[in-house]
């Protein structure tokens, strides 16, 4: 609900459970490396909770998040006081946001629009900041970022990563302090893995819920040697204190970290124009999938040396860089009603109805909750606060509860009985949670669908039905169910025909030919079109095969709908006919809709064994 239509003991109500949620989350993701949600959804959670402060200032608790700003350092690891402070970024979230960035640069140097402001974008790296420190080429402290002024004394976990040089390659002329900053990272298929070889360890055995997590949990180690197992990675990409820098450029001080024998990304790319920061952003949102580590935005940095030093920092960020976030893929909102879909295969799909919100600047409003099964096991209850996250064209999903913002008197969630569209009855199956309407032909959502198979080629094969035919036949309502089919002649139907536009009387005529050269048909083949859930052709000839008529597996399915009797036992003992299947063809030939179709197809058709 928008925070202006709360009350204010539903606003107080929400601001605890909020208080409690975020505390919970900054917890666990300052101290055990280990959130239950991802940033962008807790930034949403962190987003509603200062709407609703800003409506309802005297409600603030002082227990709330906005009050506390990161976490304390773990206790157990030496404090590395940073004579730079390890600053973060300001955060462009639009292409508008960037031009703007370009034109405070322009402005702070005084420089006119004219003038080029070269720019070297680098990928924004989801992992752990650190700053290395090298004193006459050795490597001899390593800190996290901490609080930006004090972090923690990580040396003897980062000696253990491969990738970084302990004595700087003398290939340069190596300065007599040098901090390196950059970001320790894992990939994501060694993130993968690592999660796997811990949960085939036990439950007790922690699993992290994304590469940076497992990054930083990896070197928040007070034994290097578990660090040291860990498939932990380094890019270098900026620096904190040096004695005597010699590099005029950003792009030059990458060239000699190389030199060095440090990694260095290699999609870092120097831009001239906005238009080619655009174009390479785009570019890098196209290929983020496909690298194998995660990145969560670009880095545009303002390439001169000199340049970056005039624009210097403001309170928390330098004003010669900025991060170009990629549009969020996660977000929380609420259930405001679960509601049902019917696919054209009679498969019934729960749908979440959101309250909207927007998510990488789209709108979303539903999101699909799959099937029963995964309703319960996530116990996703309409009143919920869920997250949902939208990546790329796939349909939003559910990925979670925030279960601590539950109201009270929830429900637990129940299928439907009956079918939304034609009210017939619903059966679950017993594997996999699949709820299935057992209208079949006579539910509006499945009957052209059924219909196609009907006439399909391996079931009744006529051929002037095909596709487009039958679509119009059926817009026109003159095929409505199978029997409609062999009616067609009979009907008034040349009339009808003859008016839709594209029929004539001859075209007319072929097709009433084609349908009667069909009446004759086997019996498998006809088990096959009625189209039952799972009763593909093989298992349509062995039915056919083993009950011989169709009179005869009417009344032996009728009577196994009792699953003591020996008709049910009999159908279960039929190689390839599980439990599954069973139930289908059961349920199939139960409905009474489906025995009149039965009753109709009887008449017309001429049925051979
Ligand atoms: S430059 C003073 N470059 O992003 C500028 N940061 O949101 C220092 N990050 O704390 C940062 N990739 O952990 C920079 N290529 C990159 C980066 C990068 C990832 C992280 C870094 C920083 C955070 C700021």
């Amino acid at each position: 609900m928008p925070v202006e239509n709360l009350e204010e003991d539903q606003a107080a109500h929400e601001l605890e459970c909020l208080a409690r949620v975020l505390s919970e989350h900054d917890q666990l993701y300052h101290l055990l490396d280990s959130p239950t949600v991802r940033d962008d959804v807790y930034d949403s959670l962190r987003a509603r909770n200062a709407a609703l402060e800003t409506y309802f200032p005297h409600l603030i608790r002082p227990d709330s998040s906005s009050r506390r700003i990161g976490a304390p350092a773990i206790e157990s690891f030496k404090k590395v006081w940073h004579t730079v402070p390890m600053l973060s970024l300001n955060n462009a979230l639009t292409e508008e946001d960037v031009a703007a960035f370009l034109s405070r640069v322009r402005q702070f140097l005084g420089l006119s629009r004219d003038v080029s402001v070269p720019v070297i974008a680098e990928p924004k790296i989801d992992g752990v900041s650190v700053s290395l420190r090298y004193e006459n080429g050795v490597f001899v402290q390593a800190s996290t970022r901490g609080n930006s002024i004090e972090g923690e004394d990580i040396t003897e976990n980062l000696r253990t990563l491969k990738e970084l040089p302990f004595l700087l390659k003398k290939t340069e002329n190596v300065p007599e302090i040098l901090e390196v900053r950059g970001e320790v990272y894992m990939t994501k298929t060694e993130f993968a893995a690592l999660n796997s070889k811990h949960a085939a360890m036990g439950e007790s055995c922690k699993l992290f819920s994304n590469p940076r997590n497992a990054a930083a949990g990896s070197l928040r180690q007070i034994d290097p040697c578990i660090t040291a197992a860990r498939p932990l990675h380094f890019f270098a990409y900026a620096w904190g204190e040096v004695h005597n820098p010699h590099w005029d450029t950003h792009w030059e001080f990458l060239e000699l970290l190389r030199g060095f024998g440090f990694m260095v990304n290699p999609l870092v790319h120097r831009c001239e124009t906005l238009e080619a920061i655009l174009e390479f952003y785009a570019s890098l949102v196209a290929r983020r999938d496909a690298l194998s580590y995660e990145i969560d935005g670009l880095v545009y940095k303002v390439d001169r040396v000199e340049w970056q030093r005039r624009l210097g920092f403001m309170s928390r960020a330098p004003r010669w860089a900025i991060a170009h976030k990629f549009p969020g893929e996660q977000a929380c909102t609420v259930i405001e009603a679960i509601t049902t879909s019917v696919s054209r295969s009679g498969r019934l799909t729960p749908v979440a109805c959101l309250r909207p919100i927007t998510i990488g600047g789209v709108k979303i409003s539903q999101a699909t909750l799959h099937n029963e099964e995964e309703i319960a096991r996530k116990d996703v209850r309409v009143g919920d606060t869920v997250i949902i996250r939208r990546a790329g064209s796939v349909i939003p999903q559910v990925v979670g509860v925030v279960a601590a913002m539950r109201p009270k008197d929830t429900q637990p969630y129940q299928g439907p009985a009956v079918c939304p569209i034609c009210h017939s009855l619903t059966t679950r199956e017993s594997e996999g949670g699949i709820r299935r309407c057992t209208g079949g032909l006579i539910c509006a959502a499945q009957r052209i669908e059924r219909l196609k198979h009907f006439v399909s080629r391996n079931a009744f094969n006529i051929t002037g039905l095909r596709e487009k035919n039958l679509e119009t036949l059926y817009a026109e309502g003159l095929i409505r169910s199978p029997a409609d089919i062999f009616r067609l002649e009979e009907q008034d139907s040349i009339k009808s025909i003859t008016a839709i536009s594209g029929w004539g009387t001859r075209s007319a005529s072929k097709l009433f030919e084609k349908i009667r050269a069909k009446r004759t048909v086997s019996f498998d083949r006809l088990l096959y079109a009625l189209g039952i859930p799972h009763v593909g052709e093989v298992l349509a000839k062995t039915l056919a095969a083993h009950y011989g008529n169709l009179a005869r597996l009417r009344v032996a399915m009728v009577a196994a709908q009792d699953r003591t009797s020996d008709a049910w036992h009999e159908l279960l003992n039929i190689p390839m006919v599980g439990r599954l299947k069973g139930e289908a063809i059961t349920v199939f030939f139960a409905e009474q809709h489906n025995s009149h179709i039965l009753d109709e197809l009887e008449k017309l058709l001429n049925l051979q064994l």
